[in-house]
């Protein structure tokens, strides 16, 4: 999961797990790992093997994922029978403590999401009782013939149809996978329909944006005219979608004036000391200008990405500048930033998406 937690990268209160194989025979893992209650279920379970198979494997990466977790972040070591993962109604995992002394709610305010497939299963669990987190996997093994068509929509299509042909079956993949996601993060999976979570954007340097339509609309109309920003990665033979977000504040673009408007201000915090006599702003010239060196844009862009929780290409960025000898105005850097949070950098700036 290395290339994934790496995308992931906004918060350390993360913990993700993979797991290829179980630890041992079945119901030695089950005894060893499961809460009562998740023996009873384990032992009542009616299901194909490779059900019951993938549902204990998920519940090990995810006891996996929470224990890391609560032990990174709290310096708690919790047996793994102490930590029960049970359904809500609709599915959804949650977590609990149910070992014999009295805890700190910090287990429960864990937030977790778990996929299987093909003999692989995947946890992410956050601490942050404000987090939902949703994350699925394909195996690219199995491709499955033309699932396009049911999957995506004619606009998604079309999307898909415009990335290098040799990428397009990887990508329909992630793109599926996020759309799961985002449906496990909801808590709803898919249940208003494949077409009710659309893709608007896909960014192959990572990101896939996820807007809601119809029944997902009606179940969460708070999400009306908003971009969901979901992390997809590739590990050998699997692809992973996964998104984390505040309830609440849901991690959506910003308009180009926002962005503009913070550049303006990190720029003035940037600039204070610099004996710079007039204040920023958009026109200004960010190395002529402002006297910036390579390192302070550096500084700057690592800032913009912390800020965004993006990973923006500005190495490819000042690259581009530096070949062509001319500088950057925070306009133009605005434009950038918008593009790749999903914008359209409408201003006419002459800055383009860099791949
Ligand atoms: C939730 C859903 C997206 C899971 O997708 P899947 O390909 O079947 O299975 P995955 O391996 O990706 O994920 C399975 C895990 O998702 C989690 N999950 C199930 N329902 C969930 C929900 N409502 N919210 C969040 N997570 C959920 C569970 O942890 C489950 O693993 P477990 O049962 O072993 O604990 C899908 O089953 C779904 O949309 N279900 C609801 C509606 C429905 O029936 N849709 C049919 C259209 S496909």
């Amino acid at each position: 999961m290395n290339a994934f937690a790496n995308l992931v990268h906004d918060s350390s209160a993360i913990q993700a797990c993979h797991l290829d194989a179980l630890p041992g025979e079945p119901d030695v893992v089950a005894n060893l790992i499961l809460s009562p209650g998740e023996q009873n279920h384990w032992r009542s379970m009616r299901a194909v093997e490779k059900r019951r198979h993938e549902w204990l494997l998920g519940r090990c990466a995810a006891k996996q994922a929470v224990q890391s977790l609560l032990e990174k972040e709290m310096d708690l070591c919790l047996p793994s029978a102490e930590i029960e993962i049970a359904p809500d109604p609709y599915g959804r995992p949650q977590v609990q403590y149910c070992g014999a002394v009295p805890w700190p709610a910090a287990v429960s305010q864990a937030a977790l999401s778990i996929a299987h497939s093909h003999g692989t299963a995947v946890a992410l669990a956050v601490l942050d009782p404000g987090a939902r987190v949703g994350i699925d996997l394909e195996s690219l093994t199995r491709r499955r013939q033309d699932f396009e068509a049911i999957a995506f929509s004619p606009d998604e299509r079309r999307l898909l149809s415009a990335l290098p042909a040799d990428l397009t079956e990887e990508w329909a993949l992630r793109m599926w996978c996020a759309k799961e996601a985002v449906g496990k993060a909801l808590g709803r999976g898919l249940s208003a329909g494949l077409l009710a979570f659309h893709i608007a954007r896909v960014e192959i340097a990572r990101i896939i944006e996820v807007g809601l339509r119809d029944g997902a609309l009606v179940q969460f109309p708070q999400f009306e005219g908003k971009s969901l920003l979901v992390y997809t990665a590739r590990e050998s033979d699997f692809v992973f979608s996964a998104i984390i977000y505040q309830q609440g504040a849901v991690r959506m673009r910003p308009s180009r004036q926002e962005i503009q408007d913070y550049l303006l201000q990190k720029m003035g915090e940037l600039t204070e000391d610099w004996d710079y006599p007039d204040p920023v702003h958009p026109e200004s010239r960010l190395f002529t200008e402002l006297g910036f060196e390579s390192l302070d844009a550096v500084v700057l862009c690592t800032a913009i990405q912390e800020h965004y929780h993006t990973p923006m290409p500005f190495a490819e960025l000042l690259a581009e500048i530096g070949q062509q000898q001319r500088d950057l105005s925070i306009k133009e850097l605005t434009d950038f930033v918008d593009t790749h949070l999903g914008g359209t950098a409408e201003n006419g700036s002459a800055t383009r998406r860099v791949q």
